[in-house]
């Protein structure tokens, strides 16, 4: 139970910009905007929707989150150089609540080998780069990157001139995840004590996760009086990735008790918003992931099974429908209906149109016919499968393979485009799977180099969907795709022919 006094914690998500720094976490315009918007329903004050100057699809994300996206701040990300403040600015200026978020480098390490600057250039640096933005928003927040690492002496006087100049949040980065928890509460408090000017900004902290501690940081430097706790969605991020907000934010409200410190996040939006974030970077959680991996709510032992049935709070700590967990597993079969089907959507976190319903229940039926209970996990996918759709250039019409140990593959393939049917029949490959990759590259005229490859099972039993991913490589960029079904070479067809469509929607390649 929430106590009525507790401080709000502000949540700035970063999922869209350190996240999307996650080798292989990429996404393109819609995607960032799908993303951005699940994050204002999940309720998060901050979005930090990129970093402008980056490169030009960077800045034309964060215009149009900007542009189309309300009721959270937006805010973009900008070095302390005159170019940078400026292009965050044209991106960001038509947001409803506008911030612009400028970084320097303040450890020695960093002075002496990355910048080459004394302290002295460190604080003209810092003071004007916060002194222009401040021109543009009145709400501008500022990070002394590597401040974990920087000489406590420095970081005081850093802070204070960035407030004295305008910031509104300072931001206090672990940028390399060297911290402890102790560790961060005494730079937290340090600054609290010695920053004279420290109570005209929100002190902020941005905590990596390279000893595992990201959480942990983060929960020790609320509790030293931090107001802002910056973090990103499934932890994604550089390396070994960022603070996991739904980690953070279910610490908080589970141990108000102790913290005494709420966010004013919709707790029952965090499993849809994680499975969006994994269906569109491709980066799965793994199954025991806390708060939501697949094994976060499962009770395996006898005697864990037998507490729960008694009496839930014996082993379960947090409900898991308040995190966007349906209560019951076992769901719906070849009988359900429409209804149901819509039902069990929505208690998902799903909003589907008329439209969306319709062709998921139609693949719904098909899979009702190949497999006898169908899942939660199941739906998802199907659900995932459509909105996350490109538009198909490609779509298979059928396939076969023969294949054995002492056999090279032997593959008949049929596509089709627009109105067109193209087939193939070769002997080719090291495998089925790699024979009808091999045929696909020959009908779409599109050719690429295979990545990445993964499968895994949707869900239990024999006749569970696989769920495959691939990553492939056209002309120096990277492409993902997806695809599922109760046979694994139809989900490998599927995933590489999904990739495929989504290099024809950028290049518009392959054969006319
Ligand atoms: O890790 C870091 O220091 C950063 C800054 C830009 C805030 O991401
Ligand atoms: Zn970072």
């Amino acid at each position: 139970m929430n106590d009525s006094n507790s401080r709000r914690i502000a949540i700035f998500d970063t999922t869209l910009r350190d996240g999307e720094q996650s080798p292989g976490a990429s996404m393109d315009l819609a995607e960032k905007t799908e993303v951005a918007r699940a994050l204002v329903e999940l309720g998060v004050d901050v979005i930090e929707a990129g970093f402008p100057i980056a490169s030009p699809g960077d800045f034309e994300a964060v215009c149009q989150i900007a542009r189309s996206v309300r009721g959270s701040v937006i805010c973009g990300l900008a070095r302390c150089r005159d170019a940078d403040i400026d292009r965050a600015w044209e991106a960001i200026q038509y947001a409803e609540q506008p911030r612009i978020h400028v970084f320097l480098a303040t450890s020695a390490i960093h002075r002496e080998h990355k910048l080459r600057m004394d302290k002295d250039e460190i604080i003209r640096r810092a003071v004007a780069g916060v002194r222009r933005a401040a021109g543009y928003s009145g709400d501008v927040e500022f990070s002394p990157e590597d401040a974990v690492r920087t000489e406590t002496d420095f970081l005081c006087q850093v802070v204070e001139a960035a407030i004295d100049a305008g910031a509104t949040t300072v931001n206090i980065p672990d940028t390399v995840g060297y911290a402890t928890p102790k560790h961060m509460s005494n730079v937290i408090q340090t600054l609290r004590d010695r920053v004279p000017n420290i109570d005209q900004a929100v002190i902020s902290v941005h905590c990596h996760n390279d000893l595992g501690l990201a959480v942990a940081n983060s929960l020790a430097s609320v509790e030293a009086g931090a107001g802002q706790v910056e973090c990103t969605i499934n932890g994604l991020g550089e390396r070994a990735g960022n603070c996991s907000l739904e980690e953070i934010v279910m610490a908080l409200r589970t141990r108000n008790d102790y913290y005494h410190a709420d966010t004013r996040i919709l707790s029952r939006r965090l499993v849809p918003t994680s499975r969006l974030v994994a269906g569109i970077t491709g980066i799965q959680v793994q199954r025991n992931k806390a708060i939501v991996g697949q094994n976060a709510f499962a009770h395996e032992a006898g005697i864990h099974q037998d507490g729960i049935l008694k009496e839930r709070t014996t082993y379960e700590i947090m409900r898991p429908e308040d995190v966007g967990l349906a209560m019951t597993d076992l769901v719906l079969g070849k009988h359900s209906g429409r209804a149901a089907l819509a039902d069990r959507a929505k208690a998902l976190g799903y909003n589907l149109t008329g439209e969306q319903l319709d062709t998921v229940f139609n693949e719904f039926k098909i899979l009702a016919d190949k497999k006898k209970d169908i899942y939660d996990a199941d739906i998802a996918v199907l659900i995932e499968q459509q909105i996350h759709a490109v538009t198909e250039r490609w779509s298979l019409v059928s396939y076969q393979v023969a294949s054995g140990t002492e056999q090279v593959p032997e593959v008949t393939l049929v596509l089709r485009c627009g109105q067109q049917q193209f087939s193939t029949k070769m002997a080719c490959g090291d495998g089925p799977i790699d024979a009808v990759f091999l045929a696909m590259e020959k009908l779409t005229g599109i050719s690429v180099v295979c990545k990445d490859f993964s499968v895994h099972s949707v869900t239990v039993g024999k006749d569970a969907q696989g769920e495959v991913l691939v990553q492939v490589e056209h002309q120096d960029r990277l492409y993902r795709g997806r695809g599922v079904s109760t046979d694994s070479v139809e989900a490998s067809a599927k995933a590489f022919l999904n990739a495929i469509n989504r290099i024809v929607a950028v290049t518009n390649g392959g054969r006319q």
